[in-house]
């Protein structure tokens, strides 16, 4: 059976997608930055990626923050302020009504945008953080962003102030974890959208799926293990699509 559909077919692709919806009991999905850039957030590894100049393990990592901490910042910043004017997509929004709808279980994402809870979403699991939080790197209390934009200190214990992500050397946040783990071991359907799958620990979460496993990305991936369906587009069009399907 035909198992990669793109440009025309994606119409037949999402039918058959909508399908194993239909049919499962529990649908999880496992989004990336593919699934922000038509929100005009980049992604890191695709063709304008945030990281085709930049080593990711040098600046965004836990050993910058204390050796270069306003290089660290200066990155940081950059992304924060990007994030000013950005909303979700339609393709946001079509989840957070799957998840109403009860087609959906929950999403785990990759990504530190919140754009996934501003779209409505409530059953989100945030593995890697959330960039438009701060907090105070030694006692972890919360921290307004502003006084880490303005190079603030944290005013309980007066150490350096970070966003609420998880940096390069750095484990998940272990709750988030194991919810996403949970729901992914136990569901019948996980979607995968827009992310390259190369990033431990998450590009496991596939492998560990009991049921199938269909991808949304705008290129192909080999992947360990075989995706039983690949719609290969852009994930706001394909969304769309889906959504007349379910
Ligand atoms: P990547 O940049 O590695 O992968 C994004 C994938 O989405 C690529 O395959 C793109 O081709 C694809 N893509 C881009 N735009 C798309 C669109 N409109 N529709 C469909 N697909 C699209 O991003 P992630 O896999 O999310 O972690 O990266 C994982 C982690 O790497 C990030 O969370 C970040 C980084 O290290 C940390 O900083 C800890």
């Amino acid at each position: 059976m035909k198992k990669l559909f793109q440009g025309e077919e994606i119409v037949h692709g999402a039918k058959i997608l909508g399908d194993m919806m239909k049919k499962s009991a529990s649908t999880v999905v496992l989004t990336g930055a593919g699934m922000d850039t038509e929100s005009n957030i980049p992604d890191f590894r695709g063709k304008n990626g945030l990281w085709r100049n930049m080593n990711p393990m040098l600046v965004a990592s836990i050993d910058n923050f204390y050796n270069n901490y306003d290089e660290f910042h200066d990155y940081y910043t950059t992304r924060i302020k990007r994030l000013e004017d950005v909303k979700p997509h339609e393709g946001h929004y079509i989840l957070a009504d799957f998840e109403k709808r009860g087609i959906i279980k929950s999403i785990a994402t990759q990504n530190v945008s919140g754009l996934h809870h501003m779209a409505g979403s409530n059953s989100v699991y945030e593995l890697h953080g959330n960039i438009k939080r701060a907090v105070c790197n030694s006692c972890r209390r919360e921290a307004s962003l502003d006084d880490f934009l303005n190079k603030q200190k944290c005013q309980h214990c007066g150490d350096l102030l970070r966003p609420a992500v998880v940096l390069f050397g750095e484990a998940l946040p272990r709750d988030m974890w194991s919810l996403a783990e949970k729901d992914i071991k136990n569901c019948d359907l996980l979607i995968v959208i827009g992310t390259s799958l190369e990033v431990y620990p998450v590009n496991q979460f596939p492998r560990m799926a009991r049921g199938r496993i269909a991808l949304i990305n705008n290129e192909d991936l080999s992947y360990g293990r075989e995706f039983d369906i690949k719609l290969i587009g852009r994930a706001k069009e394909v969304l769309q699509e889906l959504s007349r399907n379910v």
